[in-house]
């Protein structure tokens, strides 16, 4: 399937499904049979291989582990009803892997290597997609740096790997999040629209502060004021006041979500006013004083659509609206499952479908 290289296919003698509790998945800990791995040198991808999932061999002076140049994507596929497999926008996780190698000097992945691997390594283990309600086959490629130099450049050589999970809700509950005005995860300028580790890495202390309080997660703020809405970290976030749906512009300091994109293209077309331009933590927090804040929801790939359950600011837990008034969030849920389920019609061409 990969055409622009020689693929190498190494498959497993010995299967560990049978040993997989699809019921009680979780998110992330469980890991599929095969892995892609391709190999970037002397300004070039060289090999590609599917093996075994297993351990990496690697050097400690492996460039990654000291400057952190590392990238990262995460996309879904699933069973549709007629016995196909759906794997959603693919094409634009691809754009973003693209501009995030390009914002961390890393070499760009090539369409046919990105795509062509996911579609070899779901035919190898399509076994592992669970047919369970809600749970579905994450696919996770990411790049890295692999030569063995210590001197501060970009890295020479890389590795670009492609596995897969089998998993259910990243999140099991409707979300606390407490809006953070002293912890910073990104700055203006710097890397946070890139889906690079180091971004994550930035998160967990100020995202340990919360949890320690009760939250499941913070809802960052940009870092020079503090007056502006941005993210959650693991998803994008929206909110919804009667008929307008405001969420945070993109820039330099929010990840392009490829389901932020797809919730603001269905909610434009069902006649909602859409609002993507900075959100000031005041209005948000008036908002939730008036109790004018019919839904505020994350959205990402492995959360899919996260209701805000409770929102703290400034000393103060706000309680949103019932999930059953949660009108939008439940439609773009509904929508979003029914669409790769092979329901209803793909109208916006976002689904491959092997
Ligand atoms: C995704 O939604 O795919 C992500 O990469 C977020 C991560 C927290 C799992």
């Amino acid at each position: 399937m990969i055409e622009t290289l020689p693929l190498e296919i190494e498959l497993t003698s010995q299967s560990r499904i049978d040993g997989v509790d699809f019921e009680n998945l979780g998110f992330g800990r469980v890991f599929s049979d095969h892995m892609l791995v391709a190999e970037y040198k002397n300004g070039e991808w060289v090999s590609a291989k599917v093996m075994p999932y297993g351990n990496l061999y690697m050097s400690p002076a492996m460039s990654v582990l000291h400057y952190g140049q590392s990238i990262f994507e995460g996309l879904k596929a699933q069973y549709m009803k007629d016995g196909r497999i759906s794997v959603f926008r693919p094409w634009e996780n691809h754009k973003r892997m693209l501009a995030s190698a390009e914002r961390m000097c890393m070499p760009a992945v090539p369409e046919d290597l990105f795509i062509g691997g996911i579609k070899q390594l779901i035919e190898i283990d399509k076994k592992w997609i669970p047919k369970q309600k809600g749970a579905s086959l994450y696919i996770r490629p990411f790049m890295f740096a692999s030569e063995e130099f210590l001197g501060v450049r970009p890295s020479q050589e890389y590795k670009f790997i492609i596995f897969t999970c089998p998993v259910g809700n990243y999140y099991s509950e409707p979300v606390r999040l407490k809006i953070e005005t002293h912890y910073s995860r990104v700055a203006q300028g710097g890397i946070g629209c890139a889906k690079t580790a180091g971004n994550y890495a930035a998160s967990l202390y100020g995202a340990v502060k919360v949890q320690k309080m009760g939250y499941h997660q913070a809802l960052w703020t940009n870092s020079l004021t503090h007056e502006y809405i941005e993210e959650v970290g693991t998803m994008n976030i929206m909110f919804r006041i009667g008929n307008r749906v405001l969420t945070p512009e993109l820039g330099d300091t929010i990840l392009k979500g490829v389901t932020r994109d797809s919730v603001l293209t269905l909610a434009r077309e069902w006649g909602y006013e859409v609002e993507e331009r900075k959100v000031s933590v005041k209005e948000i927090a008036e908002a939730l004083q008036n109790g004018m804040l019919d839904e505020a929801f994350g959205l990402g790939t492995a959360a899919v659509v996260a209701h805000v359950k409770v929102m703290h600011y400034d000393g103060k837990d706000y309680e949103l609206p019932p999930l059953e008034k949660r009108t939008l969030a439940n439609k773009i849920y509904d929508y979003l499952i029914q669409l790769r389920n092979g329901d209803i019609e793909d109208t916006h061409n976002w689904l491959l479908i092997l």
